[in-house]
């Protein structure tokens, strides 16, 4: 592990952005913003490795594909794309990111969902749902997923479902990665430095979504290619990419960091969408190297010759000499970036590091 002067050396201005090199709207540009997701990385960083390390028409693969920023920045430079993650909502919000849209269908969509809810949508009788949702809230919701059967783009409002859930859900407003128990009464909440209630109705947050979520797919059909993107929902220690591979580009889950089912049981709830638990990497640290050391060397095996592994990571155990030497990789150049917290919980300085791995 390197000690606090050498990681300073080691940063990478070019890597390193400040807020007003790289102000959150870029951060957050077109699809990006489809859908919280703690975890991805900056769409900015993608794209310095693509035009080092790719041409438009290579495969670019990512096995921890998450929200899928490696995915839509591929798309976007002009290379096929993609990507697997064990997770299932992970997979729908990648669809939904990087599918092809048609404005008159998109309309078409719009006009049916605001048509107003079967009134007989069938409150759900999960027990989670009911304590995590006033019954307002629920309501709207179940409402607006009935109407989702029988659209052009059922991905696509599945994730604006899943978006309003969370934002409709009895969490407090400065708690909303990992809410520990619904919020019955008024509390103080240090986000907005005043009394807040929880939230009572769904139907504001669906509306604000849906008109969201249709600009930000019509921002990102002006960059989308037509080159394939293949979302692949499997564990990544025993799936292959679809062929040959130019470029790897990814970032893993980190022992004990986020739990990503966790992070959406809302959606899988509402949705009922299949959880994986126990094939989450990252769960715990025991196995944790045999494991990532299993996915980078299927990686290996299908890298094209010449083609380069992109790891980013936040290596704060050391583990990444050992797992890249079992997978029969040579680790070429360790990058370090600095990462710009700017308020929150989360502030403080914040490093990541890039490695850069070849067979
Ligand atoms: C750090 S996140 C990737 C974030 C991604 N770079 C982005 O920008 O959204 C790691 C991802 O690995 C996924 N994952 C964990 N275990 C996995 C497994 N066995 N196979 C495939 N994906 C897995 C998690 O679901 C999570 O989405």
């Amino acid at each position: 592990m390197r000690t606090q002067a050498a990681l300073y050396d080691a940063i990478d201005l070019e890597l390193s952005w400040s807020e007003q090199e790289l102000p959150e709207r870029e951060r957050t540009k077109h699809v990006h913003r489809l859908h919280p997701y703690l975890g991805k990385f900056v769409p900015q960083l993608v794209e310095v490795f693509l035009k080092r390390y790719a041409k438009p028409g290579q495969l670019v693969w990512d096995p921890f594909a998450g929200s899928g920023t490696t995915l839509v920045e591929a798309n976007a430079f002009g290379a096929r794309a993609a990507g697997c993650d064990v997770s299932a909502f992970n997979c729908l919000l990648m669809r939904a990111k990087t599918g092809a849209y048609e404005s008159s269908d998109l309309l078409a969509d719009v006009v049916r969902l605001s048509e107003g809810g079967s009134a007989k949508a069938r409150i759900p009788k999960s027990p989670y749902l009911r304590a995590w949702f006033a019954p307002r809230s629920l309501t709207e919701l179940v409402s607006f997923r009935s109407r989702i059967d029988g659209t052009a783009y059922p991905e696509l409002w599945k994730v604006v479902l899943s978006r309003a859930a969370r934002s409709a859900r009895l969490a407090r407003h400065d708690d909303l990665d990992f809410p520990a128990e619904p919020v019955a009464a008024e509390y103080f909440c240090h986000k907005h430095r005043r009394v807040c209630r929880p939230v009572g109705e769904a139907d504001k947050f669906l509306r604000r979504y849906v008109r969201d979520a249709v600009q930000r797919v019509q921002e990102f059909a002006d960059v989308r290619s037509r080159e394939q993107v293949s979302v692949i929902h499997a564990d990544a220690r025993l799936h292959d990419p679809p062929g040959p591979v130019d470029l790897v580009l990814t970032s893993p889950p980190y022992p004990g960091l986020i739990d990503y089912h966790e992070q959406h049981a809302y959606a899988y709830e509402l949705l009922g969408l299949e959880r994986r638990d126990a094939e989450e990497i990252g769960r715990g640290v025991k196995g944790y190297c045999e494991d990532l050391a299993a996915v980078f060397s299927r990686a290996r095996r299908s890298l094209r010759r010449g083609g380069k592994i992109v790891i980013v990571v936040n290596d704060r155990r050391g583990l990444y000499d050992g797992i890249l030497a079992s997978a029969g990789l040579r680790l070429e150049e360790r990058l370090v970036r600095h990462v710009n917290r700017r308020t929150g919980r989360r502030k403080g300085e914040f490093y990541e590091e890039v490695l850069i791995a070849t067979p």
